[in-house]
């Protein structure tokens, strides 16, 4: 048998396999740096959860692949395109990069005077999806994550844990071809939080490529493919989850997890 030959095409099919492609990002606030020469890939179907102490920059980094933050160094590919390069924005369409990039945040974010099946039409009509369309993506998407009987509620109606299932059906409804959370249980009870992971757990097996922010260490040694622990803006340490959280190779990494386990 002849060894595979890396050619232009292979290499290029190899890169596209990454949907998100950091490498060598940094970005200051004030001149203070938060985010310092990181590098990250997440292939195509792959999970891959950041962990790490409160203002390490966990939450810029995320902001950072759909460009609501704008890095300072560094480039940012996104389904096999540059978006951002060495400062400058090369996106030419950011609505689009943020149908492509799907995020749900901590908080939710839904507007408070529309009901779920609003909130989640409204995001679609605003990317341009025909009325009808939308309107069946939005039923289809509340009956996934579980809260298909509520689409006539709002927000101050619902439970955290069905405001954050409506959030990720928004999400969703998009098509994203990756899918960010930002601790996106950190503001729920126990209860909430497990219909969330449950429902995260069956996006992880449709095979949805995710990037997420997690406090949740078990969950993301269950889910993940990949584990990043951030620390002061750069990365510590990366790898299997059962490599970082189980044996990590650094002192750090190891404090935090140490630190981790007495706080929780
Ligand atoms: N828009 C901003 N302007 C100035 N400083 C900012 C801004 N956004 C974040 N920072 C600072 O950058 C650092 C990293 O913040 P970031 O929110 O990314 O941390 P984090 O790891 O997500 O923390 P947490 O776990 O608390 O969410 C912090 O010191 C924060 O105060
Ligand atoms: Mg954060």
């Amino acid at each position: 048998m002849t060894e595979p030959v890396a050619t232009a095409k292979t290499v290029a099919a190899a890169r596209a396999e990454a949907v998100v492609r950091i490498e060598g990002l940094s970005k200051s606030f004030d001149g203070r740096l938060v985010l310092d020469d990181v590098s990250l890939e997440v292939d195509r179907g792959r999970i891959v959860s950041v962990i790490g102490q409160s203002g390490g920059g966990k939450t810029t980094l995320m902001r950072c692949v759909n460009l609501l933050e704008r890095p300072d160094r560094g480039t940012v590919e996104v389904a096999g395109e540059v978006v951002h390069s060495g400062g400058r924005t090369v996106c030419r369409d950011l609505p689009a990069l943020r149908r492509t990039v799907g995020m749900v945040f901590q908080k939710f974010n839904l507007f408070p005077h529309l009901t779920a099946v609003e909130n989640i039409v409204l995001a679609q009509r605003k990317a341009g999806i025909a009325e009808a369309e939308a309107l069946e993506r939005a039923v289809t998407l509340l009956r996934r994550v579980g809260v298909a009987h509520r689409g006539l509620a709002r927000p101050d109606q619902l439970s955290g844990g069905e405001q954050q299932r409506v959030a990720i059906a928004r999400a969703l409804a998009l098509r994203p071809e990756v899918l960010l959370f930002d601790e996106p249980t950190s503001s729920l009870d126990p209860e909430s939080t497990r219909e969330v992971l449950t429902v995260m757990r069956e996006l992880a097996a449709d095979g949805m490529t995710m990037l997420l922010v997690t406090h949740e260490l078990p969950f993301a040694r269950e889910v993940s493919d990949h584990v990043v622990f951030v620390d002061g803006g750069r990365i510590v340490e990366a790898g299997r989850p059962q490599d970082v959280l189980d044996r990590p190779a650094e002192r750090r990494t190891r404090e935090f997890l140490a630190a981790y386990g007495s706080a929780s």
